[in-house]
């Protein structure tokens, strides 16, 4: 729309003329007039004369812009007063012209205040998105920050807790010693006793040592893996919220597996963020959680060692199953998760030459495979790791689909 105000008829009604092809043209023939029509509509573009009896151009646009601060207003003045237009521009007007009419500069003229109104209204829509989202990412940061501190806080409190285990370790030693020397009737029992208590001591004591292993992101160094090890770090770190969640962790090592070039310490955060995610969706319900690492053969026929995290949750909605790699990308509210740990798994696989790929079915479950390329036989180091797959039994080559677990 555009609003045309003139006090002469002739001048205002060859305006409409001119403009109505291409536009809706209102016409005013006072300032007062205008002012009422802005009361009802907002025009596009407002064309005013500058010299009306009344109300001048310049007193009508100070009082248009009050109302419509963002509709562009050109000036029309009469010939030869240059020096009022350019007074109108500096009062805020974007543009002026003249008497006589210039068809085409007219048109011209119109249609660029309007093209430049919108392309200022769109340039403050993208403003106005990118302060949202400069707040929302300040928002996540002050949320990393917090964690990142409390993974420190509590590193320090598990490195602390190390020395009382040590102590703890050291009289049990000697209490050992004192036990087998001095027999008792009971002596059946308090050995037995006295072996749990010294078998529990160990595992905190493992626990601690794993946990301070990861929070310190040592092994960074690239190095020969066993990829079984390293599950079974992850599930041991794991295995304790499992449990009280009534999560039931099952471990599926493959017994014969090629060692694989990789990063201790972001391969463990790959599985246990991918561990994690699962627990999460099972947490309501429980539910089985399967771990496990296998042989296969990548699509160009390489030999590969594949890691399967699987559950038997609620699967992933297929309209968001694109989108579960983005950064930031979560359905947990903001307490619960950043959207961070499937792109962080994906960048490190990455960096590893592999892939990482899932399977999902919704009410069965989802499985996360992870693929690695085996060392080539040149590069392995002389002796297999021994341990490698102690508590495993083999399933190679057997097809997983959700339902098994
Ligand atoms: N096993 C799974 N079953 C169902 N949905 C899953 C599973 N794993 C991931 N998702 C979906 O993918 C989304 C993204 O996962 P991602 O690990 O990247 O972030 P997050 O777990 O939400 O937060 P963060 O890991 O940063 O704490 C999750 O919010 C969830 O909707
Ligand atoms: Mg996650």
């Amino acid at each position: 729309l555009v609003l045309v105000v003139d006090d002469e008829y002739g001048p205002r009604e060859s305006l409409r003329l001119i403009l109505d092809r291409q536009y809706d043209v209102a016409t005013a023939e006072s300032a007062f007039v205008a002012l009422q029509e802005l009361e009802q509509r907002t025009p596009d573009v407002i064309l005013s004369d500058i010299r009306m009896p009344g109300m001048d151009g310049i007193e009508f646009m100070v009082q248009a812009k009050e109302r419509c601060p963002n509709v562009p207003f050109v000036i029309i003045t009469g010939n030869g007063t240059l020096e009022t237009a350019q007074e109108a521009i500096r009062a805020g007007a974007v543009d002026y012209i003249s008497k006589p009419y210039r068809v085409e500069h007219i048109r011209e003229v119109v249609a660029r205040s309007i093209q430049e109104a919108r392309s200022k209204a769109e340039m403050a829509r993208s403003v106005e998105r990118l302060r949202e989202m400069k707040a929302n990412l300040a928002v996540q940061m002050e949320e990393l920050e917090r964690k990142a501190s409390l993974g420190e806080l509590s590193a320090e409190l598990v490195h602390d807790l190390n020395n009382p285990l040590c102590i703890l370790q050291g009289y049990t030693a000697l209490l050992a010693d004192s036990i087998a020397d001095t027999p008792t009737p009971d002596e059946g029992d308090n050995h037995r006793v006295f072996d749990i208590i010294r078998e529990q001591i160990k595992r905190c004591s493992e626990l601690t040592r794993n946990f301070l292993e990861y929070a310190r992101g040592g092994g960074n160094r690239w190095e020969s893996l066993q990829i079984n090890n390293v599950l079974r770090d992850t599930s041991f770190l794991l295995r304790v919220r499992a449990r009280a969640l009534r999560i039931t962790l099952k471990e599926d090592f493959a017994a014969d597996l090629p060692p694989v070039r990789g990063q201790r310490a972001p391969l463990q955060q790959v599985f246990y963020n991918l561990v994690v995610n699962a627990l999460h969706v099972l947490e309501d319900t429980g539910g089985v959680l399967r771990l496990a690492s296998r042989r296969v053969r990548t699509d160009d026929g390489r030999e590969a060692v594949q890691v399967v995290v699987q559950d038997n949750g609620p699967g992933i909605p297929p309209e968001i199953r694109d989108r579960i790699f983005d950064s930031f990308f979560t359905t947990k509210p903001k307490d619960k998760g950043t959207g961070l740990g499937l792109p962080i798994c994906q960048r490190v696989v990455t960096a590893h030459k592999g892939s990482i790929t899932f399977e999902s079915e919704v009410g069965r479950g989802t499985a996360f495979f992870v693929t690695f390329p085996v060392l080539e036989e040149s590069e392995r180091p002389g002796a297999d790791d021994a341990s490698q797959g102690r508590s495993a039994h083999r399933r190679s080559g057997t097809p997983l689909q959700p339902q098994e677990v």
